[in-house]
């Protein structure tokens, strides 16, 4: 994959002007990245905090073609890009908690959000994928409502390299990319699955539907759940790890 580097002091949301380049017919592979933004967004509407120069925020405008209910392969196979990425920076264990984020000693170091526009047919006319990845703690820290599940790849801002990191990050993405059908990543996701074994609460919506205790990742990528009534897979939607009792 070629790529266009669109790099920005400050922005709303990479994602936003990743779709904005689409729309305006901008190719597969443009970049858009930012040193700050202010209004990142993560799944379920949520907020990402983006403080300036304390982590990479990027969005990467893809044309696949395949239907939309294939995404999931394009968020699953970044989050194994990432994860990969940053055990060659850190030499830190990346472990994913099903299905886009990446965590490091329990703490959240990186969300993925890959969000598109559909053709009526169902395919997708373009992908953008947003990867936001903090780096270091923010000066102020993190802040009351994260400061318990986020974390930070580094400690001090003069230890790493942030082209390095990004373009190692692509390049890992490119590789599975160019055959994602066949899911090629598969492995390395499902062996990072950090909430097998664990109790969780499912959430649908925002709202909690029920528990169970997570298991394997199946080969479409959903998450194996035992519950009281049984095995279940959960395509969509998220889990909550429960806090030990
Ligand atoms: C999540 O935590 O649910 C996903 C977070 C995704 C954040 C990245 S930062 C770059 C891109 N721009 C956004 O507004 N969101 C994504």
């Amino acid at each position: 994959m070629i790529i266009e580097i669109h790099k920005f002091a400050s922005v709303t949301s990479t994602n936003d002007i990743a779709a904005e380049y689409a729309k305006d017919g901008a190719k597969e592979g443009t970049l858009i990245i930012a040193d700050t933004q202010t209004k990142g967004r993560g799944r379920m509407g949520r907020e990402f905090l983006s403080h300036e120069k304390s982590g990479i925020y990027m969005s990467l405008v893809l044309r696949p073609e395949f239907s939309a209910e294939n995404s999931l392969l394009i968020t699953t196979a970044a989050a194994a890009a990432v994860a990969k990425a940053i055990e060659k920076h850190t030499a830190k264990t990346a472990k994913i908690k099903w299905v886009n984020d990446i965590y490091i000693n329990e703490k959240k170091v990186c969300g993925i959000l890959t969000e598109g526009k559909i053709t009526p047919t169902g395919m997708l006319e373009y992908a953008i994928l947003g990867i936001g990845i903090n780096l270091t703690v923010p000066k102020g820290g993190f802040g009351k409502s994260i400061e318990n599940v986020a974390g930070a790849l580094f400690d001090t801002e003069d230890v790493f390299d942030k082209e390095q990191i990004v373009s190692d990050i692509l390049s890992e993405f490119s590789c599975y990319y160019e055959n994602l059908l066949q899911k090629p990543h598969f492995e390395e996701y499902a062996s990072r699955n950090m909430l097998f074994g664990k109790k969780v609460d499912i959430i649908r919506a925002g709202v909690r539907v029920g528990e169970g205790v997570a298991g394997e990742i199946a080969d479409d990528f959903s998450l194996c759940v035992d519950t009281e009534n049984g095995k279940t897979k959960l395509s969509t939607g998220e889990v909550s790890v429960k806090a030990a009792e």
